[in-house]
């Protein structure tokens, strides 16, 4: 069983490379952030409460997020495993986690580190465009969506920005990961399954890197 979890700064690249990695290891990818989006458009009154942070760029808090986790890990995919994209969050979040894996005997197998720099981050989030009928996520420069209007499976793409996806609001993303989120850095490298990556390159090579992994997971 594999346990994975990705952490890094907004728009590092952690979704672009989940998809496959999950589904190269046989895991749910599952990422709050989607939970979270999800929870907005169905318009649950837990929706409302999250919304109002996550448009502005803020961290939803711990308590609301562990309870969507909690729930999410309930489904009967996760008992094979999870690759989680963006939680935890905070150390509070880190550290229940731990808790809920010590209980259930289930040690997590790697925590990647996605390392990009600022000012690339800024660049890739605000040119990033997500398809609303299949969720692939797209970039106008580095990734660009194919000229047909079609993904690969023929499926009409139907592309939007993200209402957080804006210079202004990626840079309070930016001080909430510094504030909150970089404090797991030295959490995760005491447990002696932090592993950095270099997220500053194309997304093919970060991709080879994260294969040779995968093999190493699955040996
Ligand atoms: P979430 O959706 O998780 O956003 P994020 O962490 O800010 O991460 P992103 O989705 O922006 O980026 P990513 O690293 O996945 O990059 P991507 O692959 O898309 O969270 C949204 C909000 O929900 C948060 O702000 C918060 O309010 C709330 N939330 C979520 N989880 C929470 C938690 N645990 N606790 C509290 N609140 C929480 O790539 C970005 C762009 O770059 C794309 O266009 C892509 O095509 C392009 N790209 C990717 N890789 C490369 C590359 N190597 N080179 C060039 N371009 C690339």
């Amino acid at each position: 069983m594999t346990r994975v979890v990705f952490i890094g700064p907004p728009g590092a690249g952690k979704g672009t490379q989940a998809v496959k990695f999950a589904s190269t290891l046989g895991i749910p990818h599952i990422s709050t952030g989607d939970l979270i989006r999800a929870e907005k458009k169905a318009g649950t009154p837990l929706g409302m409460e999250v919304q109002k942070y996550a448009d502005e760029g803020k961290l939803v808090p711990d308590e609301i997020v562990l309870k969507i986790v909690a729930e999410r890990l309930e489904e009967d995919d996760a008992k094979k495993g999870f690759l989680f994209d963006g939680f935890p969050r905070t150390i509070a979040q880190a550290k229940s986690l731990d808790r809920y894996l010590k209980i259930h005997h289930m040690p997590l197998s790697v925590v990647v580190f996605f390392d990009v720099p600022d000012d690339v981050i800024v660049e890739r989030i605000c040119g990033r465009r997500t398809c609303r009928n299949t969720g692939n996520v797209y970039h106008v420069r580095f990734n660009p969506p194919p000229a047909s209007g079609r993904d690969e499976n023929g499926k009409q793409l139907d592309l939007y920005q993200r209402e957080d996806d804006t210079e202004e609001k990626v840079r309070v993303r930016l001080k909430e990961y510094e504030e909150n989120t970089a404090a797991l850095i030295p959490y995760y490298k005491e447990s002696g399954v932090f592993q950095n990556i270099d997220a500053n390159r194309d997304i093919s090579e970060i991709e080879a890197d994260l294969a040779d992994l995968a093999i190493k997971l699955s040996a």
